[in-house]
């Protein structure tokens, strides 16, 4: 199918090379002319694990450009990707949405397109786009839109650092569309990964356990609904996890030990279970603003997803409390962080901890030592005021972690738990780690003279807990 796709950021991106990986024939349009050069050259312009591989693999499917004359007519299927960031007031910044729906409804010149809105968007945004799409082809065409256009909601759940894998392997597609029209021919777009008909790539191999991938089809709104309340639910599953563990330290409790303990029911499960410094990334934060907005014009609240908020703003600084209470002063203290994505396998910095904390380091006299195995130069060129305020990028974690009074495991790239830790320890003026993601290994860490604390507390493992009967 002709598919065009609108924004080429971490889900357009993804999207587009999967799709044209999978045979369709993409045009990916972005207003930002860099991204499109090098993305032209195939150079990824994200770290996402196999994405230049697929970019490769998929090159004669796949086109880049800046211009929707380009791009979009003869187009039956376009996806909006942009981004929609977080607004005043919690409500999402829907200018990217609507300067695509218009420019979409000027240049498209066929019979007939399904417009699918994959961004993020409050309920009702489907309605509007429709509004949009219809108004400026009117604009440019001269006469009323009549049926060129029908309006679908695709939210989009892939995780960064697993997109790939998220999007061939689904856990789900939902589809959502007043228009039975659209739904049959996102079902026909969708149909290799819907069947698994295609032949897995030896790298990235099909989960054995995956038959076909279940397929929501609903109305718009239901649609819409469904990604901000899946963002939610799982953002409180960590506030919950974190709430728990903040009692588990007055009690003298093993929060991992209480994680496992309850993940083990099936009914609760064990992921987004793991006690830490908390949420990061583009989307939770942003969603859960927005769910709250959204219910507010209803004159709703949403009392468990703004506790949620409250809880995840409260653990960064609760990193910044920890070291105080050890260090008493932290006034020309060196702080080293290690980790700046919001996760592994991602150079995503939007809404990431180790900002917000370094900011509050700085705000309390710290000099901060940073490190991150992809995100440095992404840190760099947007965080460039952080620099002359006190903020130190090294190149290597080892370099990060000497000469400092504490250091603090922000993101758990894997590399940071195979460090050297014992040479660590005769670099740093003072052997003080604060885990935030309770990842490190206490017993070895304490060997090596650490004094080993996490988010909850630096009390001696509890006994493990055995499956025996
Ligand atoms: N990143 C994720 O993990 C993720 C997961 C699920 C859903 N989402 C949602 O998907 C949407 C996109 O997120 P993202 O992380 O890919 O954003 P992003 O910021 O990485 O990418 C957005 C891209 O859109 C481009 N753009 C902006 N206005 C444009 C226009 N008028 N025409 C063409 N291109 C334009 C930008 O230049 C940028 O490249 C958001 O609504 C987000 O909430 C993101």
């Amino acid at each position: 199918m002709r598919v065009s796709i609108i924004g080429t950021g971490y889900v357009g991106l993804t999207t587009g090379v999967c799709f044209a990986w999978l045979g369709h024939d993409v045009t990916c349009v972005d207003t930002d002319q860099a991204k499109v050069d090098s993305l032209a050259r195939g150079v990824p312009t994200i770290y996402e694990p196999f994405l230049e591989q697929f970019m490769a693999e998929a090159r004669d499917h796949i086109r880049f450009t800046t211009s929707y004359a380009e791009a979009i007519p003869g187009s039956e299927v376009v996806f909006i990707a942009v981004g929609t960031p977080p607004g005043p007031g919690g409500s999402p910044d829907l200018r990217y949405l609507a300067a695509a729906a218009k420019a979409v409804g000027r240049n498209f010149d066929g019979d007939y397109a399904v417009v699918v809105n994959k961004s993020t968007v409050p309920i009702g945004s489907g309605n509007w786009v429709d509004t949009l799409l219809c108004e400026s082809w009117q604009e440019a065409h001269g006469s009323a839109a009549r049926g060129q256009f029908s309006v679908a909601s695709n939210p989009e759940f892939l995780r960064e650092g697993t997109a790939i894998h998220d999007t061939l392997y689904a856990d789900r597609v939902v589809i959502g569309s007043d228009a039975t029209r659209s739904l049959e021919v996102l079902y026909t777009l969708y149909r290799p990964i819907l069947d698994q008909t295609f032949v897995p790539p030896s790298y990235l191999p099909r989960p054995e356990d995956l038959g076909a991938v279940p397929l929501v089809s609903t109305d718009l709104a239901s649609a819409e609904l469904i990604k901000y309340a899946a963002n939610a639910f799982l953002a409180l599953k960590i506030s919950y996890i974190n709430e728990i563990g903040q009692l588990a330290e007055k009690v003298g409790a093993d929060i991992t030990q209480v994680a496992k303990g309850i993940g083990l029911d099936a009914r609760i499960g064990s992921r987004f279970l793991q006690a830490g410094l908390g949420w990061g990334g583009s989307c939770f934060g942003k969603d859960t603003a927005a769910l709250v907005s959204t219910a507010s014009e209803y004159g709703l609240k949403m009392h468990i997803v703004e506790a949620a908020q409250t809880v995840n703003v409260r653990q960064r600084e609760r990193v910044v409390e920890k070291l105080l209470g050890e260090m008493k002063i932290l006034k020309g203290r060196t702080i080293a962080l290690l980790g700046l994505a919001f996760k592994p396998n991602t150079d995503d910095l939007r809404e990431a901890p180790a900002v917000a904390i370094a900011r509050q380091l700085l705000d309390r006299g710290c000099r901060v030592k940073v490190h991150d195995p992809v995100a440095l130069d992404r840190f760099r060129r947007e965080y460039a005021d952080l620099g002359p305020l006190g903020v130190i990028c090294c190149e290597t974690p080892e370099q990060t972690v000497e000469a400092a009074d504490a250091v603090v495991l922000v993101t758990e790239w894997p590399q940071y738990r195979e460090m050297n830790w014992e040479a660590v320890a005769q670099s740093m003026r003072t052997r003080l780690l604060l885990d935030g993601r309770n990842v490190l290994d206490r017993a070895r860490l304490t060997r090596a003279g650490f004094h080993y604390l996490t988010m909850n507390g630096d009390i001696q493992a509890a006994v493990e807990t055995t499956t025996a009967a």
